[in-house]
């Protein structure tokens, strides 16, 4: 297989490019695709009232997600660099290198607290395997058990950070490419497994009309900006993650149907996941407003209510861990990127140092369930604190910049062509750049301006 390697100008190194235009996606894929999707979708949906908040997220995905989708991959194939460097280079001499700051930043908080569920996710796999979850009885005891405890979390943070890093550090384009192809489809079959066995419990129906028939009256500000800050975090956007990948884009490749394909896996990995643990939670009576532990009490109960429910429990909580791998990933390379590009540090010293960063960073919100749940902020513990911060201010900010940058600074004529070089018919014009220059600057502003309102505001 040939890989085009393309002169990078600045450091005179070689900048990696994708295999082949399936690698990209699947990679792309592989970072939407995470914890997002299985874990923080599915308990939004739960404490936002159910189908209405579903609607309104599929409009922020098409409206808001994919447009900024392209705007990203175009940004990051036209400069060949980091989120940092991609601005610096696009607009010299501006202070817009701020926003890829922004996204380096920002992708060092979210991996320090992505790795701490992830870590959750790693420990279920072995405590499933080893049969240490209760049958039958209290899953949510059995969650509440583990996430308060002191040293089991920070274990398995650790060892979910050092996997991360270990495969950051021996470059991504080959491992994580093929564990990628094997690994997701597998997710996808585990996943209709799971569907099929939740939407056949008995008083399944309750959770599917919660998750289907909408119900507008649970709608408000801070319904409007789960929705918006949700799409950002499970497309992957708003912090230079898309710039990054699409850096090792070849121009040969069609950029845009790229993109429609990496929205429309994620947007559908998150609907069936969904799917999977809704009906659950009304079927087994849970409450859907449960909150961050949805998925890790809902689904156990689900597999002690299944044959083989024992297997299927190591399967999955196996695959969520690979998803949540392969996004993780997605996250440290954006910081990774940034030194090896702009402080031509080589990759394994700047995995290995940002790794142990994350970590530390990290520790905090390990322990906001047990010895430190007396610190919380605006009513929430550590965790939601760090994902709120990052997901309810720091990605929609950097994607409004992003937005206002390419609508305004760069360009939309820059971003169109670049965008659809390649191009084999699903090219963006018109409709497009309207989007980015009005629709969604403006829909972010307001969404995040009331949202954040109305947090603080209590
Ligand atoms: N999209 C991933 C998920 O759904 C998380 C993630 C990976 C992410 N890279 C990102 C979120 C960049 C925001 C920005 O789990």
């Amino acid at each position: 297989m040939s890989e085009p390697k393309v002169m990078d100008q600045q450091v005179g190194r070689r900048r990696e490019n994708w295999a082949s235009q399936v690698g990209f996606v699947l990679a792309a894929a592989g970072s939407a695709i995470g914890l997002g999707n299985i874990w923080r979708f599915p308990y939004l949906t739960g404490t936002n009232g159910g189908a209405a908040f579903v609607l309104i997220y599929l409009a922020a995905i098409i409206l808001i997600g994919y447009p900024i989708m392209i705007t990203e991959m175009a940004i990051g194939r036209k400069s060949q660099r980091n989120a940092y460097g991609a601005f610096a280079a696009l607009a010299p001499g501006t202070p817009w290198w701020l926003v890829g700051a922004l996204g380096v930043l920002t992708g060092f908080v979210i991996l320090s607290y992505y790795s701490v569920v992830g870590g959750w996710g790693v420990a279920y796999v072995f405590k499933t395997l080893l049969g240490m979850l209760p049958k039958g009885t209290d899953f949510a005891g059995a969650f509440v058990g583990h996430i308060t405890a002191t040293w089991e979390p920070i274990f398995w943070h650790a060892v979910f950070m050092g996997v991360t890093t270990a495969i950051i550090a021996a470059g991504v384009v080959k491992g994580i490419q093929r564990w990628s192809e094997i690994l997701m489809p597998m997710l996808a079959v585990c996943l209709f497994i799971l569907v099929i066995r939740s939407v056949t419990l008995p008083g399944a129906m309750a959770g599917l009309s919660f998750y289907l028939k909408p119900d507008f009256s649970t709608i408000n500000a801070k319904t409007l900006l789960d929705a918006v800050s949700q799409a950002f975090f499970s497309l992957s956007l708003g912090m230079g993650c898309m710039i990054t990948y699409g850096s090792y884009v070849s121009s040969k490749e069609d950029l845009t149907r790229s993109a429609a394909y990496v929205v429309s896996l994620d947007t559908a990995a998150a609907f069936v996941a969904g799917l999977a643990i809704l009906p659950a939670v009304f079927a087994l009576g849970f409450e859907p407003g449960a909150g961050a532990g949805l998925t890790f009490i809902t689904l156990p109960a689900v597999f002690a209510e299944m044959p083989l429910g024992g297997f299927f429990g190591v399967v999955f909580f196996f695959l969520i861990s690979i998803a949540a791998l392969t996004s993780a990933i997605s996250l440290l390379e954006v910081v990774v990127a940034w030194l090896v590009d702009e402080k031509g540090w080589n990759r394994q010293r700047a995995a290995l140092l940002t790794g142990i960063g994350c970590f530390l960073f990290g520790l905090p919100t390990t322990l906001g369930y047990g010895v430190l749940s007396n610190i919380t902020f605006l009513g929430m513990d550590l965790l939601d604190t760090y994902d709120w911060i990052a997901n309810s201010i720091f990605l929609p900010l950097g994607g409004l910049l992003t937005a206002i940058f390419a609508g305004y600074v760069w360009g939309t004529r820059n971003v169109a062509e670049e965008a659809n070089k390649g191009s084999t018919g699903m090219a963006v014009g018109e409709w497009w750049a309207f989007l980015i220059r009005f629709v969604v600057p403006i829909a972010i502003a307001i969404i995040m301006l009331s949202g954040i309102y109305q947090k603080i505001a209590g």
